[in-house]
Protein backbone atom coordinates (compact mmCIF):
# COMPACT_ATOMS: atom_id res chain seq x y z
CA UNK A 1 0.00 0.00 0.00
CA UNK A 2 1.52 3.28 -0.81
CA UNK A 3 2.08 6.11 1.49
CA UNK A 4 -0.32 8.33 0.43
CA UNK A 5 -3.17 5.75 1.31
CA UNK A 6 -1.75 4.53 4.45
CA UNK A 7 -2.84 6.03 7.84
CA UNK A 8 -6.51 7.18 7.82
CA UNK A 9 -7.88 9.14 4.35
CA UNK A 10 -9.38 12.62 4.34
CA UNK A 11 -12.78 13.10 5.51
CA UNK A 12 -13.24 15.33 3.04
CA UNK A 13 -13.19 13.53 -0.46
CA UNK A 14 -14.08 16.15 -3.23
CA UNK A 15 -14.89 13.37 -5.72
CA UNK A 16 -12.21 15.89 -7.94
CA UNK A 17 -9.06 13.79 -7.82
CA UNK A 18 -7.59 13.19 -11.45
CA UNK A 19 -6.76 9.83 -11.02
CA UNK A 20 -10.60 9.28 -11.28
CA UNK A 21 -11.04 11.34 -14.30
CA UNK A 22 -13.06 9.44 -16.86
CA UNK A 23 -13.91 9.92 -20.60
CA UNK A 24 -17.40 8.72 -22.07
CA UNK A 25 -17.14 9.15 -25.60
CA UNK A 26 -15.59 12.49 -25.55
CA UNK A 27 -17.33 13.60 -22.19
CA UNK A 28 -14.95 13.96 -19.25
CA UNK A 29 -16.70 13.14 -16.10
CA UNK A 30 -14.71 13.84 -13.02
CA UNK A 31 -15.18 10.56 -11.78
CA UNK A 32 -16.66 7.17 -12.85
CA UNK A 33 -19.96 6.99 -10.28
CA UNK A 34 -23.08 7.67 -11.94
CA UNK A 35 -26.71 7.94 -10.39
CA UNK A 36 -28.65 5.34 -12.43
CA UNK A 37 -31.99 6.76 -14.32
CA UNK A 38 -35.28 6.33 -11.78
CA UNK A 39 -33.56 5.91 -8.63
CA UNK A 40 -32.83 9.19 -7.40
CA UNK A 41 -35.73 11.77 -8.53
CA UNK A 42 -36.40 13.25 -11.90
CA UNK A 43 -32.84 15.77 -12.48
CA UNK A 44 -31.24 16.90 -9.23
CA UNK A 45 -33.55 16.27 -6.14
CA UNK A 46 -30.85 13.98 -4.62
CA UNK A 47 -28.72 16.97 -4.28
CA UNK A 48 -30.31 17.36 -0.72
CA UNK A 49 -29.15 14.17 0.40
CA UNK A 50 -25.89 13.41 -1.08
CA UNK A 51 -23.92 16.62 -2.92
CA UNK A 52 -23.92 16.05 -6.69
CA UNK A 53 -21.09 17.54 -7.03
CA UNK A 54 -18.79 14.69 -5.83
CA UNK A 55 -20.49 12.44 -8.49
CA UNK A 56 -19.18 11.78 -11.95
CA UNK A 57 -22.95 12.11 -13.59
CA UNK A 58 -26.65 11.98 -12.87
CA UNK A 59 -28.62 10.03 -15.14
CA UNK A 60 -32.71 11.81 -15.12
CA UNK A 61 -35.47 9.91 -14.79
CA UNK A 62 -36.43 8.20 -18.61
CA UNK A 63 -38.61 10.69 -20.29
CA UNK A 64 -40.95 10.26 -22.95
CA UNK A 65 -42.81 12.61 -25.38
CA UNK A 66 -45.90 12.53 -22.96
CA UNK A 67 -46.73 12.89 -19.47
CA UNK A 68 -47.35 9.32 -17.93
CA UNK A 69 -48.51 8.47 -14.14
CA UNK A 70 -47.06 5.39 -14.51
CA UNK A 71 -48.34 1.80 -13.43
CA UNK A 72 -50.62 1.73 -10.34
CA UNK A 73 -49.22 0.39 -7.33
CA UNK A 74 -47.98 -1.34 -5.69
CA UNK A 75 -44.97 -0.80 -7.90
CA UNK A 76 -41.91 -1.30 -5.42
CA UNK A 77 -41.25 -3.66 -3.48
CA UNK A 78 -38.39 -5.32 -1.47
CA UNK A 79 -36.93 -8.23 -2.53
CA UNK A 80 -34.19 -10.78 -0.96
CA UNK A 81 -31.25 -9.56 -2.23
CA UNK A 82 -32.58 -6.09 -4.24
CA UNK A 83 -36.35 -4.90 -5.01
CA UNK A 84 -38.46 -5.29 -7.57
CA UNK A 85 -40.11 -2.29 -9.49
CA UNK A 86 -42.82 -1.37 -12.01
CA UNK A 87 -42.78 2.08 -11.76
CA UNK A 88 -44.15 2.14 -15.91
CA UNK A 89 -41.67 5.08 -17.00
CA UNK A 90 -43.67 7.59 -14.60
CA UNK A 91 -42.71 11.24 -15.95
CA UNK A 92 -43.90 14.39 -16.56
CA UNK A 93 -43.13 14.22 -20.21
CA UNK A 94 -40.55 16.19 -22.75
CA UNK A 95 -42.04 19.07 -23.05
CA UNK A 96 -42.82 20.24 -19.22
CA UNK A 97 -39.31 18.49 -18.87
CA UNK A 98 -37.50 20.57 -21.14
CA UNK A 99 -38.45 23.71 -19.58
CA UNK A 100 -37.82 22.49 -15.99
CA UNK A 101 -34.27 20.95 -17.46
CA UNK A 102 -33.26 24.22 -19.38
CA UNK A 103 -33.92 26.51 -16.36
CA UNK A 104 -32.07 24.43 -13.62
CA UNK A 105 -29.55 23.05 -15.79
CA UNK A 106 -26.63 25.67 -14.74
CA UNK A 107 -27.07 24.96 -11.41
CA UNK A 108 -26.61 21.07 -11.31
CA UNK A 109 -23.05 20.23 -10.48
CA UNK A 110 -22.63 17.62 -12.30
CA UNK A 111 -23.01 15.75 -15.57
CA UNK A 112 -26.31 15.54 -16.67
CA UNK A 113 -27.24 12.41 -18.65
CA UNK A 114 -30.78 12.49 -20.35
CA UNK A 115 -32.83 9.02 -20.16
CA UNK A 116 -35.04 8.52 -23.30
CA UNK A 117 -37.50 6.40 -23.64
CA UNK A 118 -40.69 6.06 -26.02
CA UNK A 119 -42.80 3.06 -27.44
CA UNK A 120 -41.67 4.13 -31.19
CA UNK A 121 -38.82 5.43 -33.27
CA UNK A 122 -41.04 8.97 -33.22
CA UNK A 123 -40.99 9.06 -29.79
CA UNK A 124 -37.39 8.38 -29.25
CA UNK A 125 -36.94 11.04 -31.73
CA UNK A 126 -38.66 13.98 -30.35
CA UNK A 127 -37.33 13.12 -27.25
CA UNK A 128 -34.08 13.43 -28.65
CA UNK A 129 -34.79 16.56 -29.79
CA UNK A 130 -35.95 18.15 -26.59
CA UNK A 131 -32.42 17.23 -24.61
CA UNK A 132 -30.96 18.38 -28.32
CA UNK A 133 -32.42 21.83 -27.96
CA UNK A 134 -31.55 22.34 -24.13
CA UNK A 135 -28.34 21.45 -25.09
CA UNK A 136 -28.24 24.43 -27.97
CA UNK A 137 -28.90 27.14 -25.66
CA UNK A 138 -27.03 25.44 -22.89
CA UNK A 139 -23.59 27.12 -22.01
CA UNK A 140 -21.83 24.22 -21.05
CA UNK A 141 -18.81 23.16 -18.75
CA UNK A 142 -17.60 19.63 -19.15
CA UNK A 143 -13.64 19.18 -19.39
CA UNK A 144 -13.40 22.06 -16.55
CA UNK A 145 -16.31 21.65 -14.10
CA UNK A 146 -17.85 18.10 -15.45
CA UNK A 147 -21.56 19.59 -15.62
CA UNK A 148 -23.60 20.64 -18.33
CA UNK A 149 -25.68 18.35 -20.66
CA UNK A 150 -23.52 16.32 -23.35
CA UNK A 151 -24.74 12.88 -23.56
CA UNK A 152 -28.16 10.78 -23.69
CA UNK A 153 -28.87 7.33 -22.37
CA UNK A 154 -31.65 5.30 -24.52
CA UNK A 155 -33.32 3.25 -22.44
CA UNK A 156 -34.51 0.57 -24.94
CA UNK A 157 -35.10 -2.45 -22.32
CA UNK A 158 -37.37 -1.13 -19.71
CA UNK A 159 -39.55 -4.02 -18.76
CA UNK A 160 -42.54 -3.01 -17.13
CA UNK A 161 -44.27 -1.16 -20.18
CA UNK A 162 -46.02 -3.64 -22.82
CA UNK A 163 -43.87 -2.32 -25.55
CA UNK A 164 -40.62 -0.39 -25.73
CA UNK A 165 -38.36 -3.23 -25.21
CA UNK A 166 -38.26 -4.54 -28.61
CA UNK A 167 -35.51 -2.75 -29.43
CA UNK A 168 -33.22 -3.45 -27.36
CA UNK A 169 -33.84 -7.12 -28.29
CA UNK A 170 -33.32 -6.51 -32.14
CA UNK A 171 -30.06 -5.85 -33.93
CA UNK A 172 -31.90 -4.79 -37.01
CA UNK A 173 -34.32 -2.51 -34.85
CA UNK A 174 -31.99 -1.35 -32.34
CA UNK A 175 -29.82 -0.05 -36.06
CA UNK A 176 -33.26 1.41 -37.44
CA UNK A 177 -34.03 3.25 -34.04
CA UNK A 178 -29.92 4.76 -33.75
CA UNK A 179 -29.79 6.07 -37.97
CA UNK A 180 -33.50 7.67 -36.93
CA UNK A 181 -32.19 9.27 -33.97
CA UNK A 182 -28.57 10.15 -34.41
CA UNK A 183 -29.70 13.46 -36.88
CA UNK A 184 -31.85 14.92 -34.05
CA UNK A 185 -29.11 14.99 -31.57
CA UNK A 186 -25.78 16.90 -33.39
CA UNK A 187 -24.72 17.65 -30.21
CA UNK A 188 -25.28 15.10 -28.25
CA UNK A 189 -23.60 11.22 -27.36
CA UNK A 190 -25.72 8.78 -27.69
CA UNK A 191 -25.74 5.75 -25.18
CA UNK A 192 -27.53 2.86 -25.26
CA UNK A 193 -28.97 1.21 -22.16
CA UNK A 194 -29.12 -2.23 -22.89
CA UNK A 195 -31.14 -5.54 -21.45
CA UNK A 196 -29.97 -8.07 -19.56
CA UNK A 197 -32.52 -11.10 -21.07
CA UNK A 198 -31.88 -10.29 -24.68
CA UNK A 199 -31.12 -13.22 -27.19
CA UNK A 200 -27.86 -11.69 -28.45
CA UNK A 201 -26.41 -8.73 -26.13
CA UNK A 202 -23.06 -9.19 -28.53
CA UNK A 203 -25.28 -8.70 -31.64
CA UNK A 204 -27.32 -5.83 -29.97
CA UNK A 205 -24.23 -4.25 -29.24
CA UNK A 206 -22.69 -4.59 -32.13
CA UNK A 207 -25.31 -3.09 -34.28
CA UNK A 208 -25.63 -0.44 -31.78
CA UNK A 209 -21.77 0.43 -31.89
CA UNK A 210 -22.31 0.41 -36.39
CA UNK A 211 -25.41 2.55 -36.41
CA UNK A 212 -23.74 5.51 -33.72
CA UNK A 213 -24.12 4.44 -30.45
CA UNK A 214 -21.12 6.06 -28.89
CA UNK A 215 -21.65 4.44 -25.59
CA UNK A 216 -23.25 1.61 -23.94
CA UNK A 217 -24.59 0.95 -20.52
CA UNK A 218 -24.99 -2.66 -18.95
CA UNK A 219 -27.85 -2.97 -17.84
CA UNK A 220 -31.11 -2.62 -16.65
CA UNK A 221 -33.26 -4.58 -14.69
CA UNK A 222 -34.11 -8.33 -15.06
CA UNK A 223 -37.49 -9.29 -15.74
CA UNK A 224 -39.45 -10.78 -12.38
CA UNK A 225 -42.20 -11.02 -10.01
CA UNK A 226 -43.29 -12.11 -6.68
CA UNK A 227 -46.91 -13.65 -5.06
CA UNK A 228 -48.62 -12.46 -1.67
CA UNK A 229 -49.14 -16.47 -0.83
CA UNK A 230 -51.88 -15.89 1.67
CA UNK A 231 -54.15 -13.72 -0.64
CA UNK A 232 -52.70 -15.83 -3.63
CA UNK A 233 -52.27 -12.36 -5.61
CA UNK A 234 -49.18 -11.05 -7.54
CA UNK A 235 -47.24 -8.72 -4.94
CA UNK A 236 -46.82 -5.89 -7.90
CA UNK A 237 -50.14 -4.39 -9.65
CA UNK A 238 -48.28 -5.04 -12.87
CA UNK A 239 -47.73 -8.33 -12.08
CA UNK A 240 -44.32 -8.54 -13.29
CA UNK A 241 -41.46 -5.82 -12.63
CA UNK A 242 -37.58 -5.45 -12.70
CA UNK A 243 -35.29 -6.88 -10.32
CA UNK A 244 -32.54 -4.72 -9.75
CA UNK A 245 -29.42 -4.62 -6.69
CA UNK A 246 -27.58 -6.99 -5.79
CA UNK A 247 -29.17 -10.02 -6.84
CA UNK A 248 -28.40 -9.25 -10.39
CA UNK A 249 -24.33 -7.81 -10.15
CA UNK A 250 -22.87 -10.97 -11.07
CA UNK A 251 -25.03 -11.75 -14.19
CA UNK A 252 -24.60 -7.68 -14.96
CA UNK A 253 -21.26 -7.94 -14.69
CA UNK A 254 -20.85 -11.33 -17.22
CA UNK A 255 -22.60 -9.14 -19.58
CA UNK A 256 -20.18 -6.52 -19.14
CA UNK A 257 -17.12 -8.62 -19.40
CA UNK A 258 -18.95 -10.48 -22.57
CA UNK A 259 -19.01 -7.10 -24.36
CA UNK A 260 -16.32 -5.77 -23.91
CA UNK A 261 -14.15 -8.94 -24.63
CA UNK A 262 -16.00 -9.36 -27.97
CA UNK A 263 -17.06 -6.21 -28.87
CA UNK A 264 -16.08 -3.36 -27.67
CA UNK A 265 -12.17 -3.85 -26.66
CA UNK A 266 -10.79 -3.98 -29.75
CA UNK A 267 -13.11 -1.09 -30.92
CA UNK A 268 -15.07 -3.37 -33.11
CA UNK A 269 -12.79 -2.96 -35.84
CA UNK A 270 -13.09 0.73 -36.24
CA UNK A 271 -10.43 2.33 -34.15
CA UNK A 272 -13.50 3.78 -32.44
CA UNK A 273 -12.77 2.91 -28.78
CA UNK A 274 -16.49 2.30 -27.25
CA UNK A 275 -17.15 2.72 -23.20
CA UNK A 276 -19.13 0.85 -21.28
CA UNK A 277 -21.30 1.79 -18.48
CA UNK A 278 -21.70 -0.86 -16.18
CA UNK A 279 -25.12 -0.86 -13.86
CA UNK A 280 -26.90 -3.54 -11.80
CA UNK A 281 -26.50 -3.91 -8.16
CA UNK A 282 -23.46 -1.70 -7.63
CA UNK A 283 -23.37 -1.40 -3.67
CA UNK A 284 -19.81 -0.92 -2.50
CA UNK A 285 -16.92 0.46 -4.39
CA UNK A 286 -16.01 -3.29 -4.77
CA UNK A 287 -18.41 -3.91 -6.99
CA UNK A 288 -17.68 -0.69 -8.96
CA UNK A 289 -14.11 -2.28 -8.96
CA UNK A 290 -15.01 -5.49 -10.48
CA UNK A 291 -17.52 -3.96 -13.11
CA UNK A 292 -14.14 -1.52 -14.50
CA UNK A 293 -11.92 -5.00 -14.84
CA UNK A 294 -14.19 -6.35 -16.79
CA UNK A 295 -13.90 -3.80 -18.98
CA UNK A 296 -16.43 -0.95 -17.61
CA UNK A 297 -15.33 2.93 -17.56
CA UNK A 298 -17.95 4.03 -14.83
CA UNK A 299 -20.53 2.85 -13.43
CA UNK A 300 -24.12 3.12 -12.47
CA UNK A 301 -25.83 3.06 -8.96
CA UNK A 302 -29.10 2.55 -8.41
CA UNK A 303 -31.14 0.30 -5.60
CA UNK A 304 -28.28 0.69 -3.02
CA UNK A 305 -29.82 4.96 -3.21
CA UNK A 306 -32.31 3.83 -1.35
CA UNK A 307 -30.67 2.14 1.35
CA UNK A 308 -27.85 4.68 1.26
CA UNK A 309 -28.29 7.93 -0.74
CA UNK A 310 -24.50 8.55 0.42
CA UNK A 311 -23.58 5.03 -1.17
CA UNK A 312 -21.91 6.84 -4.11
CA UNK A 313 -19.54 9.23 -2.40
CA UNK A 314 -18.14 5.85 -0.35
CA UNK A 315 -17.60 4.01 -3.91
CA UNK A 316 -15.63 7.15 -4.64
CA UNK A 317 -13.83 6.94 -2.00
CA UNK A 318 -12.85 3.49 -2.04
CA UNK A 319 -12.05 3.69 -5.87
CA UNK A 320 -9.50 6.61 -5.30
CA UNK A 321 -7.68 4.00 -2.62
CA UNK A 322 -8.14 1.45 -4.79
CA UNK A 323 -6.74 2.82 -7.61
CA UNK A 324 -3.92 4.28 -5.79
CA UNK A 325 -3.32 1.11 -4.16
CA UNK A 326 -2.80 -0.64 -7.80
CA UNK A 327 -0.11 1.56 -8.36
CA UNK A 328 -2.34 2.95 -11.29
CA UNK A 329 -1.95 6.19 -12.88
CA UNK A 330 -5.45 7.13 -13.61
CA UNK A 331 -8.84 4.43 -13.07
CA UNK A 332 -8.64 3.82 -17.08
CA UNK A 333 -5.60 1.97 -16.85
CA UNK A 334 -7.67 -0.54 -14.64
CA UNK A 335 -10.74 -1.14 -17.23
CA UNK A 336 -10.34 -4.23 -18.97
CA UNK A 337 -7.27 -5.47 -16.85
CA UNK A 338 -8.92 -8.53 -15.13
CA UNK A 339 -5.87 -11.10 -15.16
CA UNK A 340 -7.80 -14.32 -16.76
CA UNK A 341 -4.54 -16.53 -17.29
C1 LIG B 1 -37.33 2.19 -8.84
C2 LIG B 1 -36.52 2.07 -10.11
C3 LIG B 1 -36.84 2.87 -11.20
C4 LIG B 1 -36.10 2.77 -12.38
N1 LIG B 1 -36.40 3.58 -13.44
C5 LIG B 1 -35.64 3.54 -14.55
C6 LIG B 1 -35.88 4.42 -15.63
O1 LIG B 1 -36.75 5.29 -15.60
N2 LIG B 1 -35.10 4.31 -16.74
C7 LIG B 1 -34.07 3.40 -16.83
O2 LIG B 1 -33.37 3.36 -17.84
N3 LIG B 1 -33.80 2.55 -15.81
C8 LIG B 1 -34.56 2.61 -14.68
N4 LIG B 1 -34.28 1.78 -13.63
C9 LIG B 1 -33.14 0.83 -13.75
C10 LIG B 1 -31.86 1.42 -13.12
O3 LIG B 1 -31.48 2.63 -13.73
C11 LIG B 1 -30.70 0.42 -13.19
O4 LIG B 1 -30.36 0.17 -14.54
C12 LIG B 1 -31.03 -0.92 -12.54
O5 LIG B 1 -31.82 -0.73 -11.38
C13 LIG B 1 -29.78 -1.72 -12.18
O6 LIG B 1 -28.95 -1.01 -11.29
P1 LIG B 1 -29.04 -1.18 -9.68
O7 LIG B 1 -28.99 -2.64 -9.40
O8 LIG B 1 -27.86 -0.42 -9.14
O9 LIG B 1 -30.34 -0.59 -9.27
C14 LIG B 1 -35.00 1.85 -12.45
C15 LIG B 1 -34.69 1.05 -11.34
C16 LIG B 1 -35.42 1.16 -10.18
C17 LIG B 1 -35.04 0.30 -9.00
Amino acid sequence: MGASVSGRYPLAVTGESSVLRTNIAGVMLRNPVILAAGTHGTLDEFNEVCPLDRVGALVTKSITPEPRDGNPTWRVIPARAGMINAIGLANPGIARFERHLAERLASVPTMVIGSVAGFSIDDYVRVVAGFEQVAAVAVNGSGSSGAGLELVELNVSCPNVRTGTEFGHTPALIRELLLAVRPAAPRLKLIVKLSPVCHDIVAVAKAAIEAGAEALTICNTIPAMAIDVESRRPRLANITGGLSGPAIHPVALRLVHEVYRKVTKDAHGTGRAVPIIGAGGVTNWRDAAEFILAGASAVEIGTALFADPRAPLKVVRGLERWVIRQRAATISELVGSMISS
